[in-house]
């Protein structure tokens, strides 16, 4: 039966030894929290780093670890002490995190932390390799295994791959500062669908793969490599059930079951009749913003000082990543602003902030989320946030206020809560203010709602529509793309091919014979193109025909004395073998007068693009512009000449990378019915890779070999990746089936 195996750096598990006894606690972070309770609902296996190095283990601990990783359904890839230096606090915390919640002034670019995050991607794809078949399905995990889809897919492409990011994708002007950046997205791109928190990180991640990979993307899918990949958001939710249920327990508890931390905070609650508790609770990272919170807090006291000896502040950082200089500059800042904020305002009777730097189990977190009227979470960037959700999923009275950071991709989902920019301090004290003094029934209202959709958007949800999605990309090429040629496809074309009395061969030229160039004028036939072209039109019985785009005066340059047959401008002109050109339409130009001046503002307004004027058409080029931009142009300059052609018999056709206005009377298939119905054909053969060549497609009979070139749209029965492949195909004739 197909399996399901789950990847991230991190298991769900941390095992750390004492004495030659394991410890093992749940790991904390939004991922291993979320993930986990996909993991137990079904039948996976999930593989990760255990928190142990291959230096933490003596021969007696490997299988012991071994075994307590295999009874949580889970497999360890190893990691040495120096993986984890330049792997993991490295790159993945030093590099990617960072950078991705742009901290560029953090952000280091090591080249040995790169090798190392190379040779890490590697050893935990050699695990992933060793435990899957064909037809599993493998969901990758976050930036820490950015490259692990591409190696899979590489040696596996009959799996399914998802990767999901749950940290936010930095916009196209950060990420393109990367030394590596293609390398990441090529990796990335292994994957069947890549799914983000919010659609503005998943906007951000196509545009960078527009315009560093420059790859084409339409909407939300992707051709890349003969296959058609997806892009997603899916906002992670959180167990709901889990924590409603755990906070009605809660709430049942008599004195006797309650904590030690519950008791204390009954305690403060009871120690005025308008006593309030405000709760943030985070890794202490610096993406959270907590010096900030701090700060805002102080503002808020200083401020409003009917609070003092009333509200008090538990702040709650769980250690992460203290290897990490950053994370000790924070961690001493905090422990500053606490003692100081402290010390300004502490009374005999009360201290304003408690401060917890430790990991809690779940039950106290309870005691936490439940005993706090307001929850200030404030990161000043984070993919998600599932502490807020937790808050809010906690309040089975539907009391409570939530103060949100708008940096938060949990903000997209709760507009409910209180939103503000947590580098507003005044606007984050006077919300706080508003929330401490908000109506219960304003709570109510806000909280209904929230609830309502954390129920409804659980985890569980979110793992099911992200599978649903991924099963859903299998289909994705048999609906909008031809076939592949595969060997056998190829054998028969050949031997149709060998058979035939009398053959016809239509070659587009740009794209299909040659790889397109900045200017049209560099494309120039290479000199195995040459010989490819000229063995085949010696062939007996083989009438080859170039059949392109181009103008005459080009054609004449390149291929004017090689007696092949020849059609320009997209069907204007013909030239057979030796002969003079004919003309197969009559045209006027007398339309470009009018028409050029409005394509030349384009040309001004968008860098990179230009004009090329051929004898009955003009064509705006746009290769080498930024891909957006352009793209919006072409739809804008599409949008204006529609509206002006009216008066002339032209059409305006978007080619690849280039529109071009030319008479609606001319296109390929007209041109190749012509050559048509000169002879009886039976073997009729086309390629081509862009729009126009969709025309001689249609128009050529059902028995033809039609062959678009890129997994793209098409009328083509088949299709090939690229012109290399075109080649091939091409020397296939000559040569028979390959072996
Ligand atoms: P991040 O993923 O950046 O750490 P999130 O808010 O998305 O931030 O996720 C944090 C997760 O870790 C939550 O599910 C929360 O319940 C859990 N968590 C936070 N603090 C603790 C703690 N002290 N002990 C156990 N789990 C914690
Ligand atoms: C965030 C990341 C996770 C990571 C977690 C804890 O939630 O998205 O990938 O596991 O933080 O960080 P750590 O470095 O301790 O695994």
């Amino acid at each position: 039966m197909n399996k399901t195996i789950i990847v991230s750096n991190r298991l769900p598990l941390q095992i750390t030894i004492n004495d030659n006894n394991l410890a093992i606690t749940p790991s904390v972070g939004g991922l291993a929290t979320g993930m986990k309770s996909v993991h137990e609902g079904g039948e996976s296996l999930w593989i990760g780093w255990s928190g142990l190095t291959e230096e933490d283990l003596d021969n007696d601990l490997v299988e012991k670890v071994n075994n307590a990783i295999a009874r949580e359904d889970c497999a360890a890839v190893s990691l040495t002490q120096k993986d984890l230096d330049n792997f993991y606090y490295g790159f993945s915390n030093n590099t990617l995190w960072p950078m991705f919640h742009y901290f560029m002034e953090y952000t280091a670019f090591e080249g040995e932390y790169w090798e190392s995050y190379k040779e890490v991607n590697r050893k935990f794809a050699d695990t992933v390799l060793q435990h899957t078949d064909d037809g599993d399905t493998i969901w990758v995990h976050d930036y820490q295994l950015l490259l692990l889809p591409g190696l899979i897919k590489k040696e596996r492409p009959n799996t399914s791959i998802g990767f999901f990011l749950h940290i936010p994708f930095p916009s196209y002007e950060v990420f393109r500062t990367l030394p590596w950046r293609e390398e990441l997205l090529n990796g990335m791109l292994g994957a069947d669908l890549l799914g983000f928190h919010t659609y503005d990180y998943e906007r951000h991640f196509l545009s960078s793969v527009r315009r560093i990979l420059r790859l084409d993307t339409h909407f939300n899918e992707i051709s890349y490599q003969g296959r058609t990949l997806r892009v997603d958001s899916f906002p992670m939710g959180i167990d709901y059930d889990k924590f409603r249920n755990a906070a009605i327990a809660h709430n049942k508890q008599t004195p006797e079951q309650k904590s030690d931390l519950q008791k204390r905070l009954d305690a403060h609650l009871q120690s005025a009749p308008d006593a309030k508790m405000i709760l943030s609770i985070d890794r202490l990272d610096y993406t959270k913003g907590i010096p900030n919170r701090l700060r805002a807090f102080e503002y808020f006291l200083d401020n409003y000082p009917q609070f003092k000896e009333k509200v008090r502040f538990i702040l709650l950082a769980v250690p992460s990543r203290s290897n990490v200089p950053q994370y000790q500059l924070l961690k001493k800042e905090t422990d500053e602003l606490v003692g100081r904020i402290n010390g300004k305002f502490a009374t005999v009777n009360w201290t304003p902030i408690w401060y917890f730097y430790r990991s809690m189990p779940f039950e106290n977190l309870i005691d936490l989320y439940t005993s706090c009227e307001v929850a200030l979470i404030t990161p000043v960037r984070d993919g998600m946030n599932l502490v807020a959700k937790e808050y809010i999923a906690t309040r089975t009275d539907k009391d409570g206020v939530l103060v949100l950071s708008e940096m938060a991709g949990a903000a997209k989902e709760m507009n409910e809560a209180l939103l503000i920019n947590p580098n507003n301090f005044e606007q984050v004290a006077g919300t706080l203010k508003k929330a401490l003094e908000m109506p219960e029934e304003e709570q109510k209202e806000r909280n209904i709602f929230l609830q309502q959709r954390l129920e409804r958007y659980s985890v569980e949800k979110w793992a099911g529509e992200f599978m649903k999605a991924l099963k859903a990309t299998k289909t994705l090429h048999h609906v909008i793309v031809s076939k592949k040629i595969t060997p056998e496809i190829e054998k028969q074309l050949f031997n149709s091919y060998q058979k035939a009395g009398k053959r016809l061969i239509f070659l587009d030229y740009d794209g299909t014979l040659v790889n397109f160039t900045n200017k049209p004028k560099d494309a120039k036939p290479d000199s195995e193109l040459y010989t490819l072209l000229d063995n085949l039109n010696r062939q007996e019985n083989t009438e080859l025909v170039i059949i392109s785009g181009r103008d005459r005066e080009t054609f004449d340059e390149w291929f004017g004395d090689q007696g092949y047959t020849l059609i320009v401008e997209h069907g204007v002109w013909l030239k057979v073998g030796n002969r003079e050109w004919q003309a197969l339409e009559k045209l006027k130009r007398d339309w470009m007068i009018n028409l050029r001046p409005i394509i030349e503002t384009f040309v001004d307004r968008t860098p990179g693009t230009f004009i090329e004027e051929k004898n009955f058409s003009l064509a705006w080029h746009f290769r080498k512009a930024d891909p957006e931009l352009a793209q919006n142009r072409a739809t804008e300059l599409k949008t204006v000449l529609t509206s002006l052609i009216s008066n002339y018999e032209l059409s305006v056709l978007e080619g690849n990378k280039v529109i071009e206005i030319k008479s609606s009377n001319v296109n390929k298939g007209r041109a190749a019915s012509r050559v048509l119905a000169e002879k009886d054909y039976d073997f009729i053969f086309a390629i081509g890779d862009d729009w126009t060549d969709e025309y001689m497609f249609k128009e050529l009979p059902e028995e033809a070999f039609t062959v678009k070139v890129g997994l793209k749209k098409t009328s083509a029965r088949y299709y090939v990746e690229n012109t290399e492949s075109v080649r091939e195909l091409l020397k296939g004739f000559l040569n028979g089936v390959r072996e």
